[in-house]
């Protein structure tokens, strides 16, 4: 088993190249099922669950070619509607795989995705609204038996949580099918424009991804396309995170500003000096680190909580009290005992983890307890006394691409074992 030892005390300072988006390829991938010519899909991220997804495609019968950060794939012809669930568990993203098999094949099965680190994860959002497309869905031995009787059609659908895997789930479904679908109370992340930009590059029509309301109107032919994935947001906020605890200075290229609103002025109220320009972002932090009132996460564009853990680890050496309130999954603090171990001062329950910032982290042996959760100790790790050994690292290359080489490029010590 790999583990990362960070040396820590190191300043970051140079420039980093974002890499592309996990939660944007990953459904992109899906998403190539649907047509029937070549998706050549660049700057895709080198991780994990990228080559999961194309293990999944291969399984279905498209023809899956990855060349560095290029992937080709060529799904004119889909010989299976099943994904296995040895595949299936891989990638804890895969329920992505049922809108797109369903909207290509009129029919999936797959195993049940389970619980997972972030706590339960149900699906029954998307599960009814693929109803009201025509699908039959029978959950039988943690299987999903899902059928189409006649053909998928439109529908109007009004989401109870704005759910990122539902909405892409019902784009997924719809695109191909027969009429008009609405959903109302979309997610309205920037990964799931990016997802409705890649099909409309195929030939969808989809309009209002971004906005609370998305219309599809059926198409009964998607081609291939060339098509690049959106650079990593969460990525991007890691690397913040990394500059903020070293003091550092970090020029970030390849950034779309746009899309971390949010999670700017969370930085600029540590006291660390933004300025962006073109698709680079500069950020240089002060020696000591200011506290942040109250953190609170919620659905785009609302403060991601994909990017609370890194920042939390950042703020553990911050001068004061800093708050979060975690409203997305319900098991979000499992790193708050590993930055324990770490010196850190947390004190979590339920949905609110009070930080108390410390002078001085100590390196020691962590383990990563989830991909941001591992990503967090690597950045508390960059600021502690001595060496950090974080083992479990399968987590963290779920969503980094190579997370030493980067870091270890702008100064740090950081090194897989
Ligand atoms: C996606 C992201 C993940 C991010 C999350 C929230 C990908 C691959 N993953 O996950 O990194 O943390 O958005 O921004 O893009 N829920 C239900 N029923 C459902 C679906 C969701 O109750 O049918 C609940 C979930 O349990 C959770 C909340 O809704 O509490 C948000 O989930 P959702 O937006 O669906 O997240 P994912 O698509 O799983």
């Amino acid at each position: 088993m790999q583990s990362l030892v960070v040396e820590g005390g190191k300043r970051i300072s140079g420039e980093i190249k974002l890499q592309g988006a996990k939660n944007s390829a990953l459904p992109i991938l899906a998403a190539s099922i649907l047509s029937r010519g070549e998706t050549v899909l660049k700057n895709c991220p080198k991780l994990t669950d990228v080559y999961a997804a194309c293990r999944i495609l291969s399984h279905l019968g498209c023809n899956c070619l990855i060349e560095g950060n290029n992937i080709k794939v060529k799904s004119s012809v889909i010989n299976k509607t099943e994904v296995p669930e040895n595949l299936m568990h891989k990638m804890r993203s895969s329920i992505i795989f049922l809108g797109a098999v369903l909207g290509r094949t009129g029919e999936c099965k797959l195993s049940f995705p389970g619980g997972c680190e972030l706590g339960p994860r149900p699906i029954d959002i998307h599960l009814s609204a693929l109803r009201k497309m025509g699908v039959t869905i029978k959950e039988e031995y943690g299987e999903l038996n899902c059928t189409v009787e006649k053909e998928l059609h439109g529908a109007k659908i009004i989401l109870p949580f704005p759910s990122v895997g539902a909405t892409e789930n019902v784009i997924l479904a719809s695109v191909l099918a027969k009429g008009e679908t609405e959903i109302k109370n979309a997610a309205r992340e920037p990964e799931i424009v990016d997802l409705s930009n890649y099909l409309n590059c195929c030939g969808a029509k989809i309009v209002g991804a971004g906005s609370g309301t998305i219309s599809i109107t059926g198409v009964p032919y998607l081609s291939g396309c060339e098509y690049a994935v959106m650079p990593d947001r969460i990525v991007a906020a890691t690397y913040l995170s990394a500059a903020a605890i070293t003091a550092g200075e970090l020029n970030i290229t390849d950034i779309k500003t746009g899309d971390i609103e949010s999670i700017l002025p969370v930085f600029e109220e540590m006291g660390c000096y933004l300025y962006s320009y073109a698709d680079n972002l500069y950020v240089n932090a002060k020696k000591i680190l200011k506290p942040v009132k109250k953190l609170i996460t919620m659905p785009y564009p609302g403060f991601p909580t994909d990017a609370q853990h890194m920042i939390m680890a950042a703020l553990c050496k911050a001068k004061g009290t800093s708050m979060f309130v975690e409203n997305i999954f319900e098991n979000r603090y499992k790193h708050v005992d590993e930055l324990v171990k770490m010196g850190a001062d947390i004190k979590a329950e339920g949905k609110v983890a009070v930080v108390e910032g410390v002078d001085r982290l100590f390196g020691t042996t962590v383990n990563a307890t989830d991909l941001r959760g591992g990503a967090a100790l690597v950045i508390a790790g960059l600021a502690a006394e001595g060496i950090t050994t974080i083992s479990n690292i399968s987590h963290i290359d779920r969503g980094y691409d190579e997370i030493e080489k980067a870091l270890s490029s702008v100064g740090a010590n950081v090194v897989r074992i």
